[in-house]
């Protein structure tokens, strides 16, 4: 059901769970005080217990509460990028619930960049907000997608398109340097550009020990996805094909083309892999990227496409 603001507001105040817009894709969102408010967000995603959650605020001093030790790093990316699509992991707080940051040390926080997102925090408190799927599957990007996902049982705030369509970069201020374990919209060289120091991405196996969520499978449709190494020269009508290259290929329901615009191809990603499941494609074939398009998303999209295609 979609839900006006004001009773999106109700329902976190009364301990409830409701879908919430961000830039980047919806979240459930919780009191991230609340436990039981928080386990009902694990089970309804049926989502892994060992699995840490975001904490979303909507003011820079809320992060205050949440993390100790908070550097002049922390502070100087606030101001570059909040809000918008960074988390930052830092050293929790005693009182921040377990069940929030999956019994780890350090906490993720984010200032979301949605005006609705950022008044229900305002008028409720920080919270903590998955993307809002069934785990392991695509995040939505449409009030639509958490309906669908959840056949309506979950209340809404509807705030349009998710304008990235990726979820944030996740940045671990906690190690020796800056290191990035989920690849977004914001990327090494803007976060060096602000902090003068090298960022580096975090190794698969140092991600997995410092952020379980990397371990588990995600962002995948039901559909199999293969990576296409050139475009093909016929097209087979029982598959989905989203392609980038500038290719017209009419109105054709199973070919898309975002004719080189690697912006649109992460607003569309997730929607497109709903729609090739929901029009019942078993195959999604996926046009490689080039290798070098100094697209700020390039990297994104490498790792949510490379992790729809693999097994793990
Ligand atoms: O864009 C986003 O970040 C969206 C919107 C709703 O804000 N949220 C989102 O949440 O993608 P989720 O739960 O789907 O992904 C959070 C990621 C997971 O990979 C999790 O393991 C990692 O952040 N994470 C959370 N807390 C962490 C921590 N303390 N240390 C390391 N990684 C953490
Ligand atoms: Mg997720």
């Amino acid at each position: 059901m979609i839900v006006p603001l004001q009773q999106a507001i109700r329902l976190i105040k009364s301990g409830d769970i409701v879908a919430i817009p961000t830039e980047t894709v919806y979240g459930l969102a919780a009191d991230a005080k609340n436990i039981s408010a928080i386990q009902k967000t694990f089970q309804t995603k049926g989502r892994p217990l060992d699995n840490p959650l975001i904490v979303h605020i909507s003011d820079t001093s809320q992060a205050m509460d949440i993390a100790r030790e908070l550097s002049d790093d922390f502070y100087a990316l606030a101001k570059a990028f909040w809000p918008g699509p960074l988390t930052m992991v830092l050293n929790k707080k005693n009182d921040v619930p377990d069940a929030v940051t999956a019994g780890l040390d350090t906490v993720a926080i984010r200032m979301p960049d949605h005006p609705l997102t950022l008044k229900l925090i305002q008028e409720t408190c920080p919270v903590t907000a998955p993307s809002a799927n069934p785990s392991g599957k695509p995040s939505p990007t449409k009030a639509q997608h958490v309906l669908d996902d959840f056949n309506g049982s979950v209340p809404v705030l509807d705030g349009g398109i998710s304008e990235i369509g990726l979820e944030s970069t996740v940045l671990n201020l906690t190690s020796l340097e800056p290191q990035i374990i989920r690849p977004g919209a914001i990327t090494p060289e803007m976060i060096e550009k602000i902090l003068h120091k090298p960022v580096s991405y975090s190794t698969h196996s140092d991600s997995v020990k410092k952020s379980p969520g990397t371990r588990y499978s995600h962002y995948k449709p039901n559909a199999e996805v293969q990576l296409l190494p050139d475009l093909p020269s016929q097209f087979d009508s029982k598959t989905y094909y989203i392609l980038h290259s500038g290719l017209k290929p009419g109105s054709s329901r199973n070919i898309h083309t975002c004719s080189g615009d690697f912006t649109k191809l992460a607003r569309d990603l997730y929607d497109h892999f709903r729609t090739a499941d929901h029009l019942g494609y078993k195959k999604i074939l996926i046009e490689s990227l080039p290798n070098r398009s100094n697209h700020p998303l390039q990297k994104a999209l490498e790792n949510r496409i490379l992790k729809a295609t693999t097994e793990i």
